[in-house]
C-alpha cells in the first residue's frame, strides 16, 4: 500500500483524505491517504519522517506551501511560477514540487461550470500566492483581458512585470475600477479577505452583466463578495469547492497515473449557497 498525505496546521477540517479515498476506491488504486498536523517551523523534520517511513506523495496545506516550495530539489514550471508548492512526489532522494492550484480553479470553472474564459473580460481580486498561481493557466486561454487588482498596488504591478508578455494582463488598484469597469464576464476572490469575513472594496458595478462570480474560500457560505455579486444579479455563484477537488485529481493523476472523475466528489462535498 502506498501512503500519501496532507499537512497543514490546523488540519483537522481538511476534506482531502475524504477525496483521495474516494478517488482510489473508484479508481482501484491501492493506497492509504492520511492527515498530518505539521509542526509549525518543523515542515522539513516532519516530511524528512513521512519519506523514510516509505511515502510516496504529499499535498501541502497553509501555511506550509513555502516550505514545501523550499524542500522540493525539483520545481514543475507551476510551482516556480506560484513559488509555492501545493503537492510533492517522493521517488529516491527526488522531491518534486507542483502547484495544481490554478489549473484546478480553471478547469473548475470552465468543465464544471461551463464559463468560458477564452475571449472574455476576467477581474481577478488580489495578489498574494492564490492569485499569483493562477495567473499563467488563466493567460493561457487567452482572455480577452485579465484585469489584476489588489489593494497594495505594488504586488499587483511585481506580478505583472513577471507576468510580462504571457498575455493582455492589467493592473489597478480598487478606487480607479470603477473607471475600468466596462463589464467583466468572470469575477474571481483571490484574496483572503472571506476568511475573516471582509470585502474587498470594489465598486458595486463591477459586477454588472457578470456570468460567474468565483470565490476561492470553501466552506464559508454566501460570503460578502458572493452576496454582493448577487445583489448585482449575477447568475452562477461558486465557491472553492470544484479548485479544491480539481486540484486533488490532478494530483492523483500525477501520482498514479490515473485520472479520477470528479462530479460524484463535488457534488458530495458541495454546500448550497443560501
Ligand atoms: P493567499 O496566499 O491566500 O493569496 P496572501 O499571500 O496573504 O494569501 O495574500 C492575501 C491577499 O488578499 C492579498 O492580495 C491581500 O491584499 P494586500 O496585498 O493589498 O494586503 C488580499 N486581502 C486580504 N484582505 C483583504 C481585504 N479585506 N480587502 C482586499 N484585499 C484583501
Amino acid at each position: 500500500t502506498d501512503r500519501y498525505a496532507v499537512i497543514g496546521n490546523p488540519i483537522g477540517f481538511t476534506k482531502s483524505p475524504f477525496i483521495h479515498g474516494t478517488f482510489a476506491k473508484v479508481t482501484g488504486q491501492d493506497l492509504s491517504y492520511e492527515a498530518i498536523e505539521g509542526p509549525i517551523g518543523g515542515f522539513a523534520a516532519r516530511v524528512d519522517q513521512f519519506r523514510a517511513e516509505g511515502a510516496k506523495g504529499l499535498n501541502i496545506t497553509a501555511p506550509f506551501k513555502l516550505d514545501a516550495f523550499a524542500y522540493a530539489n525539483e520545481l514543475s514550471e507551476s510551482a516556480r511560477r506560484a513559488g509555492a508548492a501545493n503537492c510533492l512526489k517522493f521517488e529516491g532522494d527526488r522531491v518534486i514540487a507542483e502547484n495544481f492550484d490554478g489549473i484546478g480553479l480553471l478547469r473548475d470553472i470552465t468543465l464544471n461550470l461551463g464559463v468560458k474564459v477564452a475571449g472574455r473580460r476576467v477581474l481577478m481580486l488580489g495578489a498574494g500566492g492564490a492569485a499569483r498561481g493562477a495567473l499563467l493557466p488563466f493567460l493561457r486561454q487567452d482572455p480577452s483581458e485579465l484585469v489584476l487588482v489588489n489593494r497594495m498596488l505594488s504586488k499587483a504591478v511585481a506580478l505583472a512585470e513577471e507576468f510580462a508578455g504571457r498575455g493582455p494582463l492589467i493592473v489597478s488598484g480598487y478606487a480607479e475600477l470603477a473607471d475600468l469597469a466596462e463589464g467583466y464576464d468572470v469575477v474571481i476572490n483571490a484574496t483572503s479577505a472571506s476568511l475573516r469575513g471582509e470585502m474587498p472594496p470594489l465598486p458595486g458595478n463591477v459586477f454588472r452583466g457578470a456570468e460567474l462570480a468565483y470565490e476561492l474560500a470553501y466552506g464559508k457560505g454566501l460570503t460578502p463578495f458572493l452576496q454582493a455579486a448577487r445583489a448585482e444579479g449575477v447568475a452562477k455563484l461558486a465557491d472553492g469547492v470544484g479548485m479544491l477537488v480539481e486540484q486533488a485529481a490532478e494530483a492523483f493523476s500525477w501520482w498514479r497515473g490515473v485520472r479520477p472523475s470528479t462530479a460524484q466528489v463535488i457534488a458530495e462535498l458541495t454546500v448550497p449557497l443560501s
